[in-house]
C-alpha cells in the first residue's frame, strides 16, 4: 500500500540510526523534536500519527492526549517504562517495541562492567593518563570461580549468565517466573532472593522497571549482601536505591559496583560518582552501532504497518 501525497506524520523523539530514517523517509513525512523538551513535544504531537522514542521521553496520558491523530507509539528498544502502555491502550494507540534488538549489546554492557569494576580499569585509566603508574593500588579479583547471581533471567540475563560460564563462575538466579527446569538447562541454578544476595561475589541486576522491582535492592538487602560484593545495573535506575547503594559502598559493605542508569536521566551528579570503586556510564548498553541499527530498523517497520493497518508481528 502507498500513503497518499499528505503523508502521515512519523515524529522521531530521539536519536534514531540513519538506515532506520531512510526507510521512513520513503513514506513518511519525517519530523524531528527533541523528546526532553516537554513543550516542544506537547506541541509536535498535534500532527503526529506516530512517535519513535528510546528511553529519555516520556509518553505518558497528557502526551497522548496531545496526539489526537497518533495511532503508534514505537519503541526503539526494549522497556517500556517510559510508555503509560495504559493510557495508549485506552486512546486505541498501539505500542510497539523492538524486544530482542539491543539484548546482546545489553549483556555485553553488563559483563563489561563487571570485568571494570573487578579490575579497576576506570580508576587505573583515569590515574596512568593522569601521570600515575601506579601497580598495587589497582590490583583486582578474578571471575573464575566466583558466583554471580542474576537478578532477573530473562533475555538480557540469560545473554549475561551464558556469557559469564565462558569465564567459569558458578550460576545462581534470582527469577520467581522461570522454570527451574529453563535455568538447569542454563547451567544456572534458581534461588530466593536472600540465599543470592548472601551467596554472590557479583550481583547483576536485569528487571524490567515495575512498581514490583522498583527498589528490589534497597537498604535491607544491601546488609545481606557479603563485604565483597560487585554489583551490576544496566537494566533501569531505580531497581538498586542509589542514595543505600551509597551508604553500602561508604561503609564498605559493598566492594564496588557498575552503573549504567540511574532513576532520574539524565545524570550528572550522583553520590555514585565519588567512589573510586564504581564505574560509571551514560546508559549506554544499548549504544552500540549494530544494536541501534536492529532497533531502528525494526520499530520502522512495525510503525509502516501499523499505519497501514496491517498486523504487527514481535519485532
Ligand atoms: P525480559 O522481559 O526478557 O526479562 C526480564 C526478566 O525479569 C523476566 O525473566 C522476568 O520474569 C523477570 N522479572 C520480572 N519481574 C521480576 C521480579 N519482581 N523479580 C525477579 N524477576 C523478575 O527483559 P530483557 O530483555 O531481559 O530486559 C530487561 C530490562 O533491561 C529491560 O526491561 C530494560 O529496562 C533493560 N534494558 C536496558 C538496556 C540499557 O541500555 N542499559 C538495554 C536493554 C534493556
Ligand atoms: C532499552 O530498554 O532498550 C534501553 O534502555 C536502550 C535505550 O533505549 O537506549
Amino acid at each position: 500500500m502507498t500513503f497518499p501525497a499528505d503523508r502521515p506524520v512519523v515524529l522521531i523523539a530521539e536519536e534514531l540510526a540513519p538506515a532506520a530514517l531512510e526507510v521512513l523517509a520513503d513514506d513518511f513525512d519525517v519530523r524531528h523534536v527533541d523528546g526532553t523538551d516537554r513543550p516542544a513535544l506537547l506541541s509536535a504531537l498535534a500532527e503526529a500519527n506516530a512517535i519513535i522514542v528510546r528511553s529519555a521521553t516520556k509518553v505518558d496520558a497528557e502526551a497522548i492526549a496531545a496526539a489526537p491523530r497518533l495511532k503508534v507509539v514505537a519503541r526503539a528498544g526494549v522497556g517500556l517504562d517510559n510508555v503509560e502502555t495504559a493510557a495508549a491502550t485506552a486512546r486505541g494507540v498501539m505500542v510497539v517495541n523492538a524486544p530482542t534488538s539491543n539484548i546482546v549489546s545489553a549483556a555485553e554492557q553488563a559483563v563489561a562492567l563487571l570485568l571494570a569494576v573487578a579490575r579497576h580499569t576506570a580508576s587505573a585509566s583515569a590515574a596512568l593518563k593522569n601521570g600515575e603508574w601506579k601497580r598495587s593500588k589497582y590490583t583486582g579479583i578474578e571471575i573464575a570461580g566466583k558466583t554471580v547471581g542474576v537478578v532477573g533471567l530473562g533475555r538480557i540475563g540469560v545473554l549475561f549468565a551464558q556469557r559469564m560460564a565462558a569465564f567459569g563462575t558458578r550460576l545462581i538466579a534470582y527469577d520467581p517466573y522461570i522454570q527451574p527446569a529453563r535455568a538447569a538447562a542454563l547451567g544456572v541454578r534458581l534461588v530466593g532472593l536472600d540465599e543470592l544476595l548472601a551467596e554472590s561475589d557479583f550481583i547483576s541486576i536485569h528487571l524490567p522497571k515495575t512498581p514490583e522491582t522498583v527498589g528490589l535492592i534497597g537498604a535491607k538487602e544491601l546488609h545481606q549482601v557479603k563485604p565483597t560484593v560487585r554489583i551490576v545495573n544496566a537494566a533501569r535506575g531505580g531497581l538498586i536505591d542509589e542514595a543505600a547503594l551509597a551508604e553500602a559502598l561508604a561503609e564498605g559493605r559493598v566492594a564496588g559496583a557498575g552503573i549504567d542508569v540511574y532513576s532520574k536521566e539524565p545524570c550528572t551528579a550522583s553520590p555514585l560518582f565519588a567512589f573510586d570503586n564504581v564505574v560509571v556510564t551514560p546508559h549506554l548498553g544499548a549504544s552500540t552501532a549494530e544494536a541501534q541499527d536492529k532497533a531502528g530498523l525494526a520499530v520502522a517497520r512495525s510503525v509502516k504497518l501499523a499505519l497501514q493497518g496491517e498486523f504487527v508481528p514481535d519485532a
